[in-house]
């Protein structure tokens, strides 16, 4: 049985007053959460912030992006061993967003993965299609191309200490969900993918979904049996959002 991760992207938001009351509307309703694990990816300044408030809690930290070196002369990098100094659990790798507005390439990302395990943390690995993609017809070439560059650098095993997260493109911020059946077409068509190689990865790796997930359709995209939880942007912005969508994962 796998157990879902829930895990707010809070992409380049906040402030440090707002940072805490969102943290503290979090942890407060925190025990209504059965079932799920739960997470939030931050800005990588509020960190430490982020750590000293939910140590001791059962919400995870993480980080939303990490460097492909491991120290050195990289000006404006953060290196996978100091996420880890400070408590962090998952690192978000290969975010649409990094893909498309920071030209991060597919082995860029696998190089990630793997700064990410080497140091001991949990990569969330993102990947998903355009809306030109699917239209053509593609997305499961396109997410097969994606999921290969981790397998082809790590070997198959390498999932199993990662998360990956389908990210419809199309459904990133723009309101428009994919359907549950959608949703969970191309999970299993994942999931399928990784069986090929190691059926015991297939069936033990999570595979969460992001993409306007929110309070109002968490409960039924969480239902299918592929979809092991969600990478959550805008509604994780807001406490009492972010809290029923992890309580969506109680049933
Ligand atoms: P939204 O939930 O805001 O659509 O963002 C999804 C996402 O990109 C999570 O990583």
């Amino acid at each position: 049985m796998r157990t879902p991760l829930i895990a707010g992207n809070w992409k380049m938001n906040g402030s440090r007053a707002s940072v805490k009351e969102l943290l503290n509307g979090v942890v407060a309703g925190i025990t209504e959460v059965k079932r799920a694990a739960v997470a939030v990816c931050v800005p990588y300044i509020y960190i430490p912030e982020v750590a000293s408030r939910l140590q001791g809690t059962p919400v995870a930290w993480g980080a939303q992006n990490v460097s492909t070196e491991s120290k050195g002369a990289y000006t404006g990098e953060i290196a996978a061993a100091m996420l880890m100094d400070f408590g962090c659990r998952y690192v978000i790798v290969g975010h649409s967003e990094r893909r498309t507005l920071y030209a991060e390439t597919d082995a860029g990302v696998a190089k990630k993965y793997g700064m990410v395990t080497a140091a001991g943390m949990t990569p969330i690995f993102c990947l998903g299609e355009t809306l030109e993609e699917r239209e053509r017809g593609v997305t499961e070439q396109v997410v097969t191309r994606q999921l290969k560059a981790v397998i082809d650098m790590h070997g198959v095993k390498a999932l199993q200490v990662g998360v990956i997260a389908y990210e419809p493109v199309w459904a990133i911020g723009t309101g428009k969900t994919a359907t549950p059946q959608q949703a969970q077409a191309v999970h299993a068509y994942i999931r399928g993918r990784i069986a090929e190689y190691d059926k015991t990865v297939a069936a033990a790796v999570l595979i969460q979904y992001g993409g306007s997930m929110n309070a109002q359709n968490a409960e039924e995209l969480l239902a299918m049996p592929d979809i092991d939880g969600g990478l959550i942007g805008g509604a994780s912005l807001k406490a009492d959002d972010f809290l029923t969508i992890c309580k969506a994962a109680n049933r």
